[in-house]
């Protein structure tokens, strides 16, 4: 419970705890944008390792890591394929137009998950009509598809689709860390799929800021020099990325029980008239509810009154991500609010 609430709104609510906070205001740090930050240079070798790539650069969100990597992927003018309710194509401010310059050609997934055949149809003819693509792009675990993880058969099929037609692959792992605890498969057996995979620190793990990008050393000097010519490049940043060892050390594994906490409270809902939730019940952290009759917005301010918040995604849609401010024993005051609202 967070300020006298149980918030389900997303998993980057969460505050530093008081050994996070120690140890951030014990780093030991420098400029970083001098090359000087000691704990920086660690989390990003750390990281790197755990990823299983040459190297990595830490960055301020996962916007930048997604953004920074398209650009090191593509030119401008080229066209990226990926998932139409993908991050990258549906909130991150029409970037790859902005930024890289390039076009979003969407294919339609299931759950946010496409096959190879379906990646190999949208790839156009080499004619001078046509924009080019270069890079393709995944996300796992799938946020809008509802904190779906992408079977391993699936992503090597395409990936593999991807490579016969020389594309590069980009593998937006916001949360890659809960697919990795939900399906036992290492971070570095996903990642060794992509040439470059972006990790954030800051939803799950519960820092309060940073994601990294990870990929050959050609890759990230790319994409440092992007970083600064974007802004990203911070200067005595070491306190950041303390937060973030700290959080891979110590919230990584705990996932396993905000996984179960969204079960759980799927299985309570699914048992509600009036709502309905996906049968197949959540696969990490997430949930999307449809609230049939009832205005999803009034439901929300309702449930503001009994002191639960919850993301409104749909005038007949509402998400749940469970998250390291949640007990297990607030899950049942969180169903009780639903009988009583629903
Ligand atoms: C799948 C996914 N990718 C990228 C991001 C972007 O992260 P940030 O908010 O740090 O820019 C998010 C944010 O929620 C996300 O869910």
């Amino acid at each position: 419970m967070l300020n006298g609430k149980i918030d389900l709104r997303s998993d980057t609510i969460t505050q530093p705890d008081k050994g996070m906070r120690e140890a951030m205001a014990n780093a030991v740090v420098g400029d970083d944008v001098l090359g000087d930050d000691p704990v920086v240079q660690d989390l990003e070798r750390q990281t790197a390792d755990l990823l299983g790539k040459e190297a990595a650069v830490f960055v301020p969100s996962g916007t930048m890591a997604n953004q920074l990597a398209i650009r090191v992927n593509t030119r401008p003018g080229n066209a990226i394929l990926l998932d139409a309710n993908s991050h990258i194509y549906f909130y991150e401010a029409g970037a790859p137009a902005a930024l890289a310059g390039v076009q979003c050609k969407l294919l339609t997934g299931d759950r946010g998950m496409f096959t190879a055949a379906q990646l190999e149809a949208a790839i156009p003819p080499r004619d001078i009509h046509f924009a080019q693509p270069s890079l393709v792009c995944l996300e796992n675990t799938h946020n809008r598809g509802g904190g779906t993880i992408w079977p391993m058969d699936q992503l090597k099929s395409v990936a593999e689709a991807a490579r016969k037609h020389n594309l590069l692959l980009h593998l937006d792992g916001a949360r890659l860390w809960n697919a990795s605890v939900a399906s036992g498969i290492r971070e570095a057996d996903y990642a060794s799929i992509f040439d470059t995979v972006s990790v954030c620190f800051s939803k799950g793990l519960g820092a309060p800021v940073g994601s990294l990008l990870a990929g050959s050393f050609l890759a990230i000097e790319k994409a440092r020099f992007y970083r600064k010519q974007q802004g990203g490049a911070m200067r005595q940043v070491g306190i950041l990325a303390e937060a973030a060892k700290y959080a891979l050390k110590h919230n990584r594994n705990r996932l396993s029980e905000d996984h179960k906490n969204c079960q759980i409270l799927a299985k309570g809902l699914s048992k509600l008239p009036g709502i309905e939730v996906d049968k197949a019940g959540p696969e990490t952290n997430m949930l999307f509810i449809n609230t049939g009759n009832h205005d999803a917005a009034d439901l929300v301010k309702r449930f503001e009154g009994l002191g639960v918040r919850l993301l409104q995604t749909g005038q007949n849609t509402l998400r749940v991500v469970t998250n390291l401010t949640v007990k297990r024993e607030e899950i049942n005051e969180v169903l009780s609010a639903f009988e009583h609202l629903t």
